[in-house]
This record gives structure tokens, sequence and C-alpha cells, in this order.
């Protein structure tokens, strides 16, 4: 008999076909988010899970799909599962790192020129009829060209923003948890302080975790310059949304870019009103192309463990099987908490 998948929104064509080689599909297509109800019952008899960011996949769902054998993430980022209960599930959880990469390190600098340059304000005024002419003091911005950039995590789409900023001629300082051996593009190690107060622009491009929750906070907006500009394009929640929305009104840093939020939806209203920050309803990786790619990798991810391979992007492993009768037992029980 073929494993089952329940898949949390509608594939595009070309990889549900792929997927139904492997498996019978079940797909909600109704509005999104999947109501999480519908959810619990989808996966009561699915062998394989392909779900979005939106959805939490924690212990009650794993509990609900005793089946269960694979959750393939449509995102790089996996903050929406909990990996410690899939593992003691024994079930294996990927994402689609790679496919994405250069397309949302487009929107990090996009949202970085954008509110560099004021565009959305600029948007506003041609919009709404109010522009009167050409003047001297217009909406005057700041240069990309040569300043400064600080990446906050230089990762795949960390080091793809870098190789963007060196076509600016800007000088690129970056903080990792780890010090690189080498850094691509030029990218000049600084610790997370000096960083911020060095740099012009602070883009974000680290995972959401514990260690990373609100990573900047009050005390490293006040470190930033008055004219620098912040950009997150990784999760809301790693930046104090609330100290950020004081910064930006009261004028201690000069603007923001975000695509993402603490709380999706509905986005800020608090950050709303202020003309200082533009603001993406999470589009980094929202390119028909990307967006293809990375349902065909979370279908490979799926269809490898579902036919028992080792898949492409395994972000927690399967436990090794135990063998004695208590590990049996008590493997027995963990599973059906
Ligand atoms: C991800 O993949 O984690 C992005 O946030 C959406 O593409």
């Amino acid at each position: 008999m073929r494993p089952r998948a329940f898949v949390t929104f509608p594939l595009p064509a070309e990889a549900l076909r792929l997927l139904r080689r492997t498996a019978r599909v079940t797909s909600y297509d109704g509005p999104q988010p999947i109501p999480r109800a519908t959810l619990l019952a989808g996966v009561r008899d699915a062998d394989g899970l392909l779900c979005l960011l939106t959805e939490r996949i924690d212990a009650a769902l794993l509990d609900a799909a005793p089946k269960l054998r694979g959750v393939a993430n449509y995102a790089v980022g996996y903050n929406n599962v909990d990996l410690a209960a899939a593992a003691a599930r024994n079930v294996v959880v990927t994402n689609t790192p790679d496919v994405l990469t250069e397309t949302t390190a487009d929107l990090a600098f996009a949202l970085l020129l954008a509110t560099a340059r004021r565009l959305v304000e600029g948007d506003t005024l041609v919009r709404r009829g109010r522009w009167s002419g050409w003047k001297p003091d217009q909406l005057l911005g700041r240069d990309v060209h040569g300043a400064t950039l600080g990446i906050v995590g230089l990762g795949r789409i960390g080091a793809a923003v870098a190789r963007r900023a060196q076509g600016f001629g800007m000088k690129v300082l970056y903080w990792n948890r780890r010090r690189l051996r080498r850094a691509p593009a030029g990218a000049r190690y600084a610790t997370l302080p000096r960083l911020l107060a060095a740099s012009d622009f602070v883009s974000i491009h680290v995972p959401l975790t514990d260690a990373t929750r609100h990573l900047v906070g009050a005390a490293e907006l006040a470190r930033m310059k008055r004219s620098a500009i912040l950009v997150n394009t990784s999760r809301g929640p790693v930046v104090d949304e609330a100290a950020l929305t004081r910064a930006l009104a009261a004028g201690t840093i000069a603007g923001a870019g975000l695509d993402v939020f603490e709380r999706e939806p509905p986005g800020p209203a608090a950050l709303r009103g202020l003309p200082n920050a533009v603001l993406a309803p999470h589009v980094g990786s929202a390119t028909t192309a990307t967006r293809t790619a990375m349902a065909m990798l979370a279908v490979r991810n799926l269809t490898a463990v579902l036919t028992g391979r080792e898949p492409p992007n395994p972000v927690a492993r399967r436990q090794p099987r135990r063998s004695t009768p208590s590990a049996r037992a008590s493997a027995r029980s963990t599973r059906s908490r």
C-alpha cells in the first residue's frame, strides 16, 4: 500500500505530480491558513506531512498522527516545529535551504534600498497626487554605496547579502556565534556591540531560537548610529518590536525595512504609522521560480523519508532504534504521550 501524504496548501502542479508518484495525497485547498482542527484531522492517517511555517508542529499534533514518519517544512526556517518532540517520536523533519537564498537576499537588499532612499514615502506622494514638483530638499535619504553594512548571521543568506553589498562598494562587517575561518565577500568579523555601533545598515539573518529571541532589543538599538537603518528578513521575534517602534518614533535610529514581525498576521499596528519603516508581508522568498523550487525540494525530502531513504535536508535525525524490551516499552510510552 502506498503511503499517505497530507499537504496543508495547494502545491504547484509539478510538485504535486512528483509527490503523487510516491504517495496518496490529500491537500487542504481552503483559505489559508489551515484551521488547527482541520490540520489535526488531516494528519490522523498520514505517513508524511508537507506543511508551512505558519503551522505549529508540536507534541499535540505529532500525537494526533500516530503513523507520521516525516514532516517536510516548506521553509528554510523551522522554528514552528518542535524538534525534540519529533525526535522523541522518531519523526524526521526537513527544510528547504539553498533554493531561496538568492531570492531572500534580493529582498533584504530591496528593503535596504527602499528604506535608505525613502521609496515608499515617494510612491505615496506621487500616487496621492501630492507631489508639487522637484525640490532640492525633498525626501532626502541616505547613500548606500560606500556605507558600512553589518550582517548579523553570516550564513547562506547573510553571505548572499554581503556579495550584493560588494557591488555597492560597501564595507561589510559580520557577527556570528562562531567567527568564520574565512568569511565570504571580504566580510570582517566584529563583536555584536561593535558591529551595531559601526554600521550604517544592519541586516539580520539568524534563525529564530531561544538564543536569538530579542537578540536586538532596546540596548542593542541604543548602540546603533542615529543615522542607521535596520533590515530584518529572518524572523520577527529576533527583534524586540516594541523597542524598535520606540527607537523609530524617537529617531534614535533612522529607519527599518522589515519583512517579518513578532505576530504574523496582522503585523505591527504601532509601526504602521511611522514613515521611516518600510513594511513587507513576509515575502522574502516570494518569486514564482523560488516558491516552485521550494515545493519541489520539500516533496523530494518527503518522498525520501516515505521510501526509507536519507532526505536531502534533514534538520532532525531519526533516533537510533533502541533494541532492549525496556527501551521499546519506553519508546512506545513516549510516542503515546
Ligand atoms: C523561510 O523559508 O523560512 C522563509 O521565511 C519563507 O520562505
